[in-house]
């Protein structure tokens, strides 16, 4: 396996994931909704694990919790504008069932944080105003999902030739690597 690629993509993810600033800290993660729909939306990148699980906090009433029920496999999209570099991931998406690692997390927010969680109403609910947004003082709809790679593409454009490799997770759970045309 090519592991320079890799590497780079997995620094850049982990760094994505500690600084704020980082580009790759915000990602588009596309579901598939009714009717075999494509879904897309920003989310925070929160974690990324030895074995490059990336994880996201969410409201578990949110149309993406509804779509990995039907269909776990996503695709996620991070983008550096300053190092020209995309990562697109295949991935298989589940939700944390542990109860105890929730609340720890949950324990861990300050209040700002914890208030994306707490809407009264389910997100994406219509409403005729936007004071009409009411919160509850509840965790219950905190929930955190991980996105476990099959597939990763790296893609930095550079003159005099791109570098496009693809990245692939084998039944014995060992990565190997294709450059492609890019
Ligand atoms: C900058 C930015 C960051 C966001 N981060 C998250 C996030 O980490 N988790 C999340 O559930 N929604 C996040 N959202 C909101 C989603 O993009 C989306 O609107 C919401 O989760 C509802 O998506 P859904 O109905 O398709 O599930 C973010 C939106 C923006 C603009």
């Amino acid at each position: 396996m090519n592991e320079q690629y890799f590497d780079i993509a997995r620094t850049e993810l982990q760094e994505g994931a500690k600084d704020a600033g980082h580009p790759f800290h915000f990602f588009t993660l596309a579901t598939t909704g009714i009717n075999q729909v494509p879904r897309l939306r920003t989310v925070v990148l929160r974690k990324v694990s030895k074995d490059l699980t990336l994880t996201i906090f969410t409201d578990k009433r949110s149309r993406k919790v509804t779509h990995i029920k039907e269909h776990n496999k996503v695709c996620v999209l991070f983008y550096h504008p300053e190092k020209l570099l995309q990562l697109k991931i295949d991935g298989v998406a589940y939700m944390e069932s542990d109860q105890k690692k929730l609340q720890k997390i949950w324990d861990s927010m300050d209040a700002p944080k914890k208030k994306d969680y707490l809407t009264a109403k389910e997100p994406g609910t219509k409403i005729s105003h936007l004071e009409q947004i009411e919160y509850l003082d509840t965790s219950q709809h905190f929930s955190v999902m991980h996105i476990e790679p099959y597939k990763i593409e790296y893609l930095k454009l550079k003159r005099p030739n791109h570098i496009r490799v693809q990245y692939s997770l084998t039944d014995g759970n060992k990565w190997e690597s294709s450059f492609l045309v890019p």
